[in-house]
């Protein structure tokens, strides 16, 4: 570099641009003079003008290097074509991404505090994290494994999405208007869930199927009473588009046997009104492995089938409308007898130790993948309805419920290769599914059932999502690979490495891999690509002053030139307004043990002019984007000077957005009269 400088002290611009160049081997010349090209003097050829030769040499870059970035690159300003929704696993949020680019726009904050959206800092998120308190812990995070875009006839809509908690059967509602958790739904009956969120084609209903075993309703039973005692359960949660809730009242579920059901999926077009679940240990192994049980892994793994679960929730509308129904934790629940007895209920065999059971965009056939078989297996919609309608059963579970021969539901299988896992499909006839052990993703003819391409992924493939590709329209053009491990991908960050999610350009023939993103933020399951057309986020909460989460007027409103602190029954109001670049009131002052409530309007109407707000000590920081109103609430139990301050960078003077909580300690002399402070504000 200091080189450099002397070279352009010393000689005039373009002769040392030109030197610069010859010395490093650059083709092209750049144009123009002036203060612009002085700055762009380098001794390589990556300044502007620069050739892309050169640099693919340098940089020691292919040609399908080259290609791959030019097809992911956004120049500055301009929009991806795509959303990525992906689950943010264990840290219990949603990460938002762009398609192509890959650039991460938001994480969403769902059931884990989260203080630069103020998330379960400010009472309206406290109490939306509050909603999902479970027997009877408050809870600070989840488990996100499935995230499911509302959908209209089969189609994503870009209003809603919905994300569960494997860990405490929960999910949550997303406002695509704010992208912003609106309620957290926990489940009374069961302990764990898998097969959810899955959405009917109307979003009638967001599935969620359990997972782990246990006596329903969180009550006890003793472990060896597994076979008797212990239940899944297949809730289907009614949603009120409109409101933009679930209704508990409204919504049911279906008894299950003690297998361990596993992905679900909703029928659609010819197979609407039917649901799909997976399950395995159909053996009903627990573990116990210091009592003389097989472990978990290989008592659930001996038999060569599990049970393909069929659900015509059509019918059981009717079964629950009839009342055939017990109460269970306050839940209307379908009985495993009834569910088999009513039709509500029939199993099929599907091999080995399935995990993804994916519909095809025509509503005519379901895909299952078996972790411990080399197949996908194909079944025809078509052939199980038929047989149902015909009771052609080959035989009854324990539990009574009936299960289709086989053979007589399939089309046929495609050999994929090791570990198949989850399917997607594209708008040219071609499935997707990832090969778990083989650590690829093989593109296979849904038509021929043969495969006409893979690709090595890295490495250790879940889930993958094409754009829309669980629709009823999928795009084609990307699919991304979600990778468990990183291993050499990246940079080394300790023992700790970021998961790595691939990005697959699928528009051709032969499947392309083009780019890396380190998702450094736990362990990601599902995503879903939707068309960026689709969604329409608004830029300012409007009216000022509504609550975010109900979309209300607060009980506390705040407005410009009505602040004001007031000492109520309660303990202190402060009725404040932030707008570059103050806060009003500035300066509060209570008395030690007050309770002191905090009602903030941000007051502006331009984008992105958001204000943070956060008091020391008092574990306060509040987001207040434009239009926002937040209370907070907390006991000023600490006698002190607490300064407060805006934590989002506005303006020029945003260090001055400022001010102070004056706790005065009991007993001492005030400075100012409370009164007095009063007439002052007002
Ligand atoms: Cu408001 Cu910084």
């Amino acid at each position: 570099m200091a080189e450099t400088k002397s070279r352009s002290r010393h000689f005039p611009a373009a002769l040392a641009r030109l030197g610069a160049f010859a010395l490093a081997g650059g083709l092209a010349l750049a144009c123009g003079q002036g203060a612009q090209q002085q700055a762009a003097l380098k001794p390589t050829p990556t300044g502007e003008g620069a050739s892309v030769s050169a640099l693919m040499q340098q940089r020691h870059l292919s040609d399908a290097d080259v290609t791959a970035a030019l097809e992911t690159y956004m120049p500055t300003g301009k929009h991806d074509d795509y959303y990525l929704f992906a689950s943010g696993g264990h840290s219990g949020q949603v990460v938002v991404i762009g398609l192509p680019s890959m650039r991460i726009l938001k994480y969403i904050a769902v059931f884990t505090p989260e203080p630069w959206q103020g998330y379960g800092f400010d009472d309206e998120t406290k109490k939306v994290l509050a909603e999902g308190d479970r027997a009877g812990h408050h809870l600070t995070w989840g488990d996100t494994h499935h995230p499911a875009l509302s959908e209209t006839n089969g189609d994503y809509d870009g209003q809603y999405l919905f994300i569960n908690d494997k860990a405490n059967a929960r999910f949550a509602v997303i406002s695509l208007k704010d992208f912003a958790t609106k309620q957290i739904v926990v489940d009374p009956l069961i302990m764990s869930n898998h097969g959810n969120t899955f959405v009917t084609p109307n979003t009638e209903y967001v599935i969620e199927g359990s997972q782990y075993p246990a006596p329903l309703g969180g009550k006890y039973a003793p472990i060896e009473d597994f076979n008797d005692k212990y239940r899944g359960a297949v809730t289907f949660w009614k949603f009120d588009r409109e409101k933009g809730r679930i209704i508990p009242e409204e919504s049911w579920a279906i008894e299950l046997p003690p297998y361990m059901q596993d992905l679900a999926d909703a029928g659609k077009l010819d197979s609407d009104g039917w649901a799909f679940l997976n399950s395995f240990d159909t053996e009903r192994a627990y573990g116990g492995n210091l009592e003389g049980r097989p472990p978990l892994e290989s008592g659930a793994s001996q038999n060569d089938m599990d049970y393909l679960h069929i659900i015509n929730w059509k019918k059981a509308e009717e079964v629950v409308k009839a009342g055939k129904t017990t109460t269970i934790a306050g839940m209307r629940v379908i009985p495993l007898q009834t569910a088999a007895d009513e039709g509500v209920l029939t199993f099929v065999g599907e091999p080995k130790s399935p995990h993804g059971v994916d519909v095809t965009p025509d509503g005519k056939e379901l895909v299952v993948s078996g972790k411990l078989d080399t197949h996908a297996t194909v079944y025809s919609f078509d052939k199980i309805k038929s047989l149902i309608e015909k009771k052609q059963f080959e035989g009854k579970d324990p539990y009574g419920v009936p299960i289709l021969p086989f053979k007589d539901t399939i089309r046929g299988q495609v050999e994929l290769g090791l570990g198949p896992l989850h399917t997607q499909y594209d708008d040219k006839g071609f499935a997707y599914t990832s090969l778990f052990i083989e650590s690829k993703v093989a593109k296979w003819s849904l038509q021929d059932l043969k495969v006409v391409d893979k690709i090595p992924v890295h490495y250790n493939v879940g889930h993958i999502v094409a754009a829309e590709g669980d629709t009823e329209h999928p795009k084609g053009h990307w699919l991304v690979s979600m990778n468990k491990w990183a291993i050499d991908r990246f940079a080394g960050v300790g023992p700790l490495l970021p998961q790595n999610f691939q990005l697959i350009d699928i528009s051709g023939d032969k499947m392309k891999l083009i780019y890396d993103l380190p998702i450094p933020l736990g362990e990601p399951h599902y995503a879903q690509i939707v068309s960026a057309d689709k969604i329409h986020p608004e830029d300012t909460y409007t009216p000022t002053g509504i609550d975010p989460v109900t979309g209300e007027q607060p009980a506390f409103p705040s407005e410009g030139g009505k602040e004001r602190i007031e000492r109520q029954a309660d303990g202190v109001h402060v009725y404040m307004t932030a707008v570059r670049s103050h806060l009003t009131p500035d300066t509060i002052r209570v008395k030690e043990g007050d309770v002191v409530h905090f009602h903030i309007t941000n007051v502006e109407q331009a984008k992105d002019a958001t204000h943070g707000f956060a008091i020391d000590a008092y574990n306060v920081n509040l987001s207040l984007e434009p239009g926002k109103h937040s209370d907070v609430t907390f006991v000023a139990d600490r006698p002190g000077v607490f300064p407060f301050y805006c934590t989002e960078f506005c303006s020029a003077l945003h260090l001055e957005m400022a001010g102070y909580l004056i706790v005065e300690p009991k007993g001492a002399p005030s400075a100012k009269a409370e009164s007095e402070h009063h007439h002052e504000a007002d």
